[in-house]
């Protein structure tokens, strides 16, 4: 069947697929025929992702991507990639005045630093393959400012700038580098935000196209850029928002 969104014979890595936008991007792949190959810190929660995905050649490796030897471990096991999708990601409101050292290294680290080695780690090894496709989980707050949240923003920022240096620097190689930068989407991270409810709602109500995203928004664009029907995009930084920052 015509279909040039499919993921059919491709094996993708995905960061961050033990919950929210990760797990559904590794879903959605997986129902596009891909093997995907999810990373995460909590078995319990890795195994729960494994039960939903399609097909029987997904594998499931527990990696902490704040710890060097662990990315490095991770390099060396995983096999050659048409895919990767770096979307492990933290975020901590924290106005300036309480940032603490610590801050930095987990917020930049599991941000910028551990998807850019893993990368780093991996083009050494050959083990991303001609034409295949990075994605980098970026957020709108690169660049749409929001009070405690600089930290943050320069996590994302850092690593929008590192995509446009890659996609320059890999495009001989025929591999894609590209980012998405999501608005609010309903996962876990915004359940431990410490907004309450009403301030939620009245964020939510912003939004032009009347609600927050749902991981599969996310993931669906995340499938387009994986697949070949993108493959004359790279060092693109798509803004998936719901509108919001149209205002
Ligand atoms: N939700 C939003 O509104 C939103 C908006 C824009 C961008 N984003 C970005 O989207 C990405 C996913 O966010 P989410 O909302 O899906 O959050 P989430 O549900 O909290 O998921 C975060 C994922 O990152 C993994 N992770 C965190 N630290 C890690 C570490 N040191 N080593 C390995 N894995 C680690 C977690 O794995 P374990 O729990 O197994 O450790 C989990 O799978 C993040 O990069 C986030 O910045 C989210």
């Amino acid at each position: 069947m015509y279909n040039p969104f499919t993921l059919e014979g491709k094996t993708m890595l995905i960061t961050g697929a033990s919950s929210g936008i990760g797990r559904s991007i590794a879903i959605e792949c997986s129902k596009m025929g891909g093997n995907v190959i999810i990373t995460g810190r909590d078995l319990a929660r890795l195994r729960q992702t494994t039960n939903e995905l399609s097909g029987s050649l997904n594998r499931l490796i527990v990696a902490d991507l704040l710890n060097q030897e662990s990315v490095y471990n991770l390099a060396e096991e995983l096999p050659v990639l048409d895919g990767i999708v770096h979307c492990a990601g933290i975020n901590k409101l924290m106005p300036l005045k309480f940032i603490k050292d610590d801050l930095f290294n987990k917020v930049m680290g599991t941000n910028f630093n551990s998807p850019a080695l893993l990368t780093s780690k991996l083009h050494k090894k050959k083990k991303i393959a001609k034409g295949a496709s990075i994605v980098f989980v970026s957020s709108i707050s690169a660049f749409y400012a929001a009070l405690a949240n600089s930290v943050y923003m320069a996590s994302k920022g850092a690593v929008n700038a590192f995509v446009k240096g890659l996609a320059l620097e890999l495009a001989s190689s025929e591999i894609r580098v590209n980012s998405i930068q999501p608005g609010m989407i309903q996962t876990s991270l915004l359940e431990n935000s410490l907004l309450g409810s009403e301030a939620l709602n009245d964020d939510e109500a912003r939004y032009p196209l009347g609600r927050y995203g749902k991981p599969e928004d996310v993931a669906y664009t995340v499938v387009y850029l994986l697949s070949d029907a993108s493959k004359w995009v790279t060092g693109s930084i798509l803004t998936i928002d719901g509108g919001v920052t149209l205002r």
